[in-house]
């Protein structure tokens, strides 16, 4: 059954141990170490919602075989996986990212720092459709619409559809936009009475249409990958 602490649809915790050990942790930085465990001591079981440390990885090695400069985060809470993406783009790239938790956001920032990436970075701490909108609306001004190199969002499921429509704009043809947790703890595939943990069940059922939807969508060609609890690769077609 489903346990929203542990995020792994892999068949056993010890299977996830062994990922963790033998393949990401020896190489995992200095820094996303450090603000990994100042996380889980402020957040403890919250801390989850940083992505794990073998999907940082492999978004870090996917940005640099893209060769990403430009990217946009939507949902940072601690920083986890922007400080992956900060690292992985090169030294003229830039970030906006986007959350309204800034408390979340100066926890992890001085590992940032630390890091020497916090110039790549434009945190911006507000409801991400408010700065999305404003990006595409601003289209002439910024020139925002159609120039991003890769999206990540990382925020509440209920909203992906929303959000979909809005990064297709944002992202540029041929970039890829990247959504986070599409298995929701392997939920998606059990039957609604079987999952009784409350957060669980509160975004399965939008998980499964958000699945559905870009599945069919033919704007992107998608890709569902198991890691972490679901990564969805959509790239823009058209
Ligand atoms: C799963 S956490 C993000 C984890 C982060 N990507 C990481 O790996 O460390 C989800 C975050 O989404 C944020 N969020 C929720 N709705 C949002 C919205 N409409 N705009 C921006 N951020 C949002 C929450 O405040 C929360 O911090």
């Amino acid at each position: 059954m489903a346990d929203w602490t542990k995020k792994t649809i892999l068949r056993s915790n010890a299977l996830q141990q062994y990922i963790f050990e033998t393949s990401a942790y020896p190489k995992e930085h200095e820094q996303l170490k450090e603000l990994r465990e100042v996380s889980a001591e402020k957040y403890k079981d919250l801390s989850v919602m940083n992505v794990p440390v073998d999907e940082a990885q492999f978004l870090s090695l996917f940005l640099k075989i893209m060769n990403a400069n430009k990217t946009l985060e939507i949902g940072v809470f601690t920083g986890y996986s922007l400080l992956a993406t900060a690292l992985a783009l090169p030294r003229d790239g830039h970030i906006i990212a986007i959350d309204p938790d800034k408390e979340a956001y100066e926890t992890g920032a001085p590992f940032i720092k630390k890091a020497g990436v916090q110039h790549k970075i434009k945190f911006i701490p507000s409801d991400a459709f408010l700065v999305l909108n404003d990006l595409i609306k601003n289209v002439r001004v910024h020139g925002e619409e159609g120039s991003f190199d890769f999206v990540f969002v990382d925020a509440y499921k209920s909203d992906y559809l929303k959000f979909h429509e809005l990064t297709l704009k944002l992202v540029k043809i041929g970039g890829i936009v990247a959504y986070d947790n599409t298995l929701w703890y392997g939920s998606v595939a059990e039957s609604e009475t079987g999952v009784t943990d409350g957060l669980i069940k509160m975004f399965r059922s939008f998980v499964i249409e958000f699945n559905s939807f870009v599945a069919a969508d033919p704007r992107v060609e998608s890709s569902l990958l198991s890691i972490g609890d679901g990564l969805t690769l959509c790239r823009r077609l058209y």
